[in-house]
């Protein structure tokens, strides 16, 4: 049987063996995928036993998407690039680090929105999710791409010279410029679930938004969004995206997308703003 696994920490909420499971067990594929919680103190030790176990391939998430590097033994240019690995795949005995984030977005923004060298692009958050996301984003050749956080050192420091690193007031004050912005802050969670980074009163009706957080299917930012005649879409795709083409590098295929989907509204209680 081959075994697949995701590693992190907290990692028991983790939707990805429900998605991985129910795909592998719609083309009765013999393989098996967990979640495993690995130890922020003793990570070191810990993944070097699990790669040098019999698995075939892992996801890896928070907080070990940059610790993982110097366990691997090649990395994927785009894995390269965003300094972060999401997916291990084994291939003639060795291991190989990819990012499949910044590509699984796109597939999600796909399903409402081709972009094109006429979008004004703003991301709003600078941390570990922003980054693949700025990175895909700053290849589809933008007419404007802008990174805002709270600390702006942060998205300055993520920026390349051709886009902007603003501050979430400047944000606010030119939000209808822009035709596509993406959340990527924790902001939303259940934390913090009526909060929204920045206010949305010069939203225009029309411009795409998208949170990629999916559990609420709806952030107070969506809800606001959809409010204004915004056209909304949650982190579910991007989930799907990142995790069906993790799949597709372990078994040289892409999965049955509807059977993920399927899986994954019904674990989250058939909420959705797909
Ligand atoms: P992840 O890796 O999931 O993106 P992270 O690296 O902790 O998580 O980044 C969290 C993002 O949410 C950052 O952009 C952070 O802004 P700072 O860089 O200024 O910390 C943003 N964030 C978190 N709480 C926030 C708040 N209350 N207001 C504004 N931004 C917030």
């Amino acid at each position: 049987m081959e075994k697949y696994a995701v590693i992190g920490n907290p990692i028991n909420h983790s939707l990805s063996p429900s998605m991985h499971n129910a795909a592998f067990r719609s083309e009765e594929r013999d393989a098996n995928y967990e979640a495993i919680q690995v130890s922020v103190e003793a990570f070191d030790a810990e993944i070097a036993h699990l790669l040098a176990g019999d698995f075939n391939g892992f996801n890896v998430t928070v907080p070990f998407k940059e610790r993982i590097i110097p366990h691997l033994d090649e990395l994927s240019p785009f894995a390269k690039r965003c300094g972060a690995v999401n997916t291990v795949i084994k291939a003639d005995g060795k291991w190989l680090g990819d990012n499949t984030d910044g590509a699984g977005f796109m597939e999600g923004l796909h399903e409402i929105k081709v972009v094109t060298s006429e979008d004004r692009i703003l991301i709003i958050g600078a941390g570990g999710a922003s980054k693949a996301i700025y990175l895909a984003l700053a290849d589809a050749s933008p007419q404007q791409l802008v990174i805002v956080n709270r600390t702006v050192e942060k998205a300055a420091a993520m920026v390349q010279k051709t886009h902007e690193a603003w501050s979430l007031a400047k944000a606010e004050k030119y939000l209808a410029d822009f035709t596509i912005i993406i959340q990527t802050t924790s902001i939303g969670l259940p934390a913090s679930k009526n909060e929204t980074p920045i206010q949305l009163t010069n939203l225009q009706a029309g411009t795409v938004v998208v949170d990629i957080i999916y559990n609420p299917a709806e952030t107070a930012f969506l809800k606001q969004a959809k409010t204004k005649g915004a056209v909304i879409q949650n982190g579910l795709p991007m989930f799907i995206g990142q995790g069906a083409l993790a799949y597709q590098r372990w078994t040289g295929h892409m999965p049955n997308l509807e059977v993920m989907k399927k899986k994954l509204l019904e674990e989250l209680g058939g909420q959705s703003s797909l």
